[in-house]
């Protein structure tokens, strides 16, 4: 059996003097998760999950929590205040179906805290330790009106492909 490897902590600057920490997510994250989630515009909602919601879903945080780390990983980004309370502002997640070795990503920025380079670097670290434990390919479900998410990965080097059955979206790979 492959034992997966954990991920090293990170931390960068915020840019306004701050800075914020990568981490791995932890099981005690549910109402952090639930937070950031409430921070999130009814359009990055809607750019992120591809449908509108208004709350996120049970089994979702129960997945999301519960990771088979051998095949899945969520990184957020967090900041924590002088009194030691952390806030989630970023997450980037992937999940490998059965029997594969191309793992799906996802994520979110907080509304607040977008264009301080958070995304790219939510994924750096993640391709980063999708390639440590083994995965072969990154692919993503981008919808075409989502041009800063495709401009961002574009960045990173994935290629980007029409989808012929769905005109709405775009996916997008990167070989790791
Ligand atoms: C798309 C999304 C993840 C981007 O996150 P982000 O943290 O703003 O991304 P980054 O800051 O890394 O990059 C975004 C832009 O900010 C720019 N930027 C990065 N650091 C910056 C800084 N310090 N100051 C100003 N701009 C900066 C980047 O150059 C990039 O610009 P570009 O459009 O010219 O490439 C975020 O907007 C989001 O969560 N959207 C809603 C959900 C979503 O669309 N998810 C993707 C589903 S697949």
């Amino acid at each position: 059996m492959n034992i997966p490897t954990p991920f090293t902590n990170k931390t960068y600057a915020l840019g306004d003097g701050g800075y914020y920490q990568i981490r791995s997510i932890q099981a005690d994250d549910r109402e952090r998760i639930i937070e950031l989630f409430n921070h999130l515009s009814p359009d990055s909602r809607y750019l992120r999950f591809a449908h509108a919601i208004s709350k996120l879903p049970d089994d979702f945080l129960d997945d999301i929590l519960h990771l088979d780390y051998k095949k899945e990983m969520a990184l957020l980004a967090v900041i924590t205040s002088l009194t030691g309370t952390e806030e989630i502002i970023g997450i980037a997640r992937y999940v490998t179906p059965p029997n594969q070795n191309a793992c799906e990503f996802s994520l979110s920025v907080s509304d607040n805290y977008t264009t301080h380079g958070i995304g790219t670097h939510l994924m750096l670290d993640l391709i980063e330790h999708a390639k440590k434990n083994g995965l072969q390919e990154m692919i993503g479900y981008v919808l075409i009106k989502n041009s800063r998410m495709l401009h961002l990965v574009s960045d990173l080097g994935f290629q980007t492909h029409r989808q012929d059955d769905d005109p709405d979206f775009k996916t997008v790979s990167l070989p790791l």
